[in-house]
């Protein structure tokens, strides 16, 4: 464990290693939960960092666009920033507003992606673990109830990042949490990842509208730029002229996943032709939005004083779907006291 640099309000950030024997490593910082960094190899051997992020710990406080970090305590957009439970109805922060729509996003002004949680390294036969836990209060961020949140992050020998969540509560509320890092699978820094090719095992996807709300239709991806179960790059169509694309800047979307029964299943695979470097997601999670980094800009000075490029790093963010504390035919998110939320995703590397 090694320091992280200093928040402005003086609290320490630490950033732990968790590595196998093969070399594979991450590195997670405990603000946030964030992932750092993330080495595996290419095809000839070599590590490479494949996520996106900072040097330190001030430009993941100043100016984030969630690069590695847990998204809670509700992951994605929540429809006009309010929700209506039990006959009640809540009021969140509406921190985004795309197409000059306005809606809460990620769980707010200060979601778990930028709290500071209590870490416990740990190594077991895989590799190095780390046990994030936060305790977040009731109405913070709007939301009810006192939720007790834990996230396990594991680097296991076949070259895993498993992560396993956890969370119990004392009021009912929704929950969706996952992890939002930016991959380039050629190594951060490396221009954009349009040559990536991509496979979802998805038969369906959830459209939006123009503030990229779901309009509640879960809609065949069948004839569509969205059709990812035989692979494509993820350039070949992003810049079709199907309103859908339109609304976004390119994909991000939210698939639901084919053949879920409890075990973590294969949602997506992903292949760097150049590096050969191939991850694959598995999770037990019903949706994964997949996002193209549409929205980086190419202003934020990252790692290695490399500028991150429109569309540097794509997310596969394996959760609910978006906005399901409003949208009845969804999964439910509404974590009741007394239960228990468990969750799993693991991201895997190997070469081709
Ligand atoms: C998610 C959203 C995107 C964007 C990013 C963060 O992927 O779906 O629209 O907000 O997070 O920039």
């Amino acid at each position: 464990m090694t320091s992280f640099g200093q928040s402005p309000d003086g609290h320490e950030a630490r950033l732990y290693t968790l590595e196998n024997s093969n070399g594979f490593r991450a590195e997670i910082t405990d603000y946030g939960g964030i992932i750092v960094r993330l080495f595996a190899r290419d095809r000839k051997g070599r590590l490479g960092d494949v996520v996106l992020g900072f040097d330190t710990l001030a430009g993941y406080v100043a100016q984030s666009p969630y690069f590695g970090c847990i998204i809670g305590r509700v992951g994605n957009r929540i429809a006009n920033g309010q929700f209506t439970l039990n006959g009640q109805t809540y009021t969140l922060a509406k921190n985004n507003r795309p197409g000059g729509i306005p809606c809460h996003l990620h769980g707010g002004m200060r979601g778990f992606d930028k709290v500071w949680w209590d870490a416990e390294p740990f190594t077991n036969a895989d590799g190095g673990g780390l046990r994030l836990r936060y305790q977040s209060k009731d109405g913070e961020e709007g939301y009810p109830g006192n939720l007790d949140v834990s996230v396990t992050y594991l680097v296991t020998g076949d070259d895993a990042l498993r992560i396993d969540y956890e969370a119990q509560t004392d009021r009912a509320t929704p929950v969706n949490l996952t992890n939002h890092s930016y991959f380039n699978l050629a190594g951060e820094g490396a221009p954009p990842v349009l040559g990536h090719a991509l496979t979802l095992n998805a038969s369906a996807y959830t459209p939006v509208n123009a503030g990229l709300i779901p309009r509640g239709e879960i809609t065949p991806v069948e004839n569509t730029p969205f059709d990812f179960r035989a692979p494509h790059t993820i350039g070949d169509r992003i810049d079709r002229p199907h309103e859908q694309l339109r609304f976004a800047g390119g994909y991000d979307h939210n698939f639901a996943l084919d053949a879920r029964d409890g075990a973590p299943a294969i949602a997506a695979t992903v292949l760097e032709p150049q590096s050969g470097r191939l991850l694959e997601v598995l999770t037990t999670e019903p949706g994964v939005q997949f996002y193209s980094g549409n929205f980086l800009t190419g202003m934020l000075a990252g790692k290695n004083g490399h500028v991150y490029p429109r569309r540097g790093g794509f997310c596969l963010e394996t959760q609910h779907f978006p906005d399901s504390p409003n949208q009845p035919d969804f999964p439910p998110v509404i974590l009741q006291p007394g239960a228990t939320l468990h969750s799993t995703t693991v991201y895997r590397f190997s070469t081709r």
